[in-house]
């Protein structure tokens, strides 16, 4: 059940949110980053956006989707004509994983534990911004909103609808898209904007 939280009390702000976050140790995760990163963006968007977790440099710059996952974002909600500051941009998890290899951080997906353990923060977000609608970018992202995992492949550009009537699109998330061969990222590109277009109504 997703609504579900571990904590008795919501938070009051999304500044409460960032103090609980930076201080959470109740997975292993945040012992490690550099710092939580929370969701961004308008405060009562209509439309929330949701990753996996922060990358590399969303880790060192303390904001979502600034690196090149987000670019890819911003690109798609450019052709979309959607303002970046219309909507809110969070993520499953709020701390980076990932594994050193000499300097390099190289991200390492959470487990479901590490997400669970996340979800009520994000529900926290959820409850503050209230927004009509929730755009799942991927599995972890999708799993966490809706309590169970979703095959995204089959689902993406389908609206699902939450325990509590909250509507939530899904579709891929961009990092997959950065991972596709050079000759199919254009398609896959249109395919994700075109996606994305369903829930641009929401606005
Ligand atoms: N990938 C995500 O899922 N979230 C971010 O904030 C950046 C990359």
């Amino acid at each position: 059940n997703p609504v579900v939280t571990l904590h008795e009390d919501r938070i009051a702000s999304l500044e409460d949110l960032k103090a609980a976050t930076m201080r959470c140790r109740e997975c292993p995760l945040g012992e490690f980053a550099t710092q939580s990163v929370n969701g961004e963006g308008r405060v009562h968007a209509a439309l929330m956006f949701v990753g996996e977790q922060p990358g590399d440099q969303e880790d060192l710059q303390g904001h979502p989707f600034v690196g090149p996952a987000g670019k890819l974002l911003d690109r798609a909600l450019q052709a979309l004509g959607i303002p970046r500051d219309a909507v809110f941009v969070s993520n499953a998890v709020k701390h980076f994983k990932f594994e050193l290899r000499g300097k390099r951080r190289i991200h390492k997906s959470p487990t479901q534990r590490e997400a669970a353990a996340c979800l009520h923060w994000l529900e926290d977000e959820i409850a503050l911004v209230k927004p009509k609608a929730l755009v799942a970018l991927g599995a972890t992202a999708a799993r966490s909103l809706m309590g169970q995992a979703v095959p995204v492949m089959s689902e993406r550009g389908k609206w699902l609808t939450r325990q509590d009537g909250l509507k939530v699109l899904v579709t891929l998330h961009p990092s997959a898209l950065l991972r596709m061969l050079p000759e199919e990222r254009e398609q896959a590109f249109e395919d994700f904007v075109a996606d994305l277009r369903k829930a641009k109504s929401v606005l």
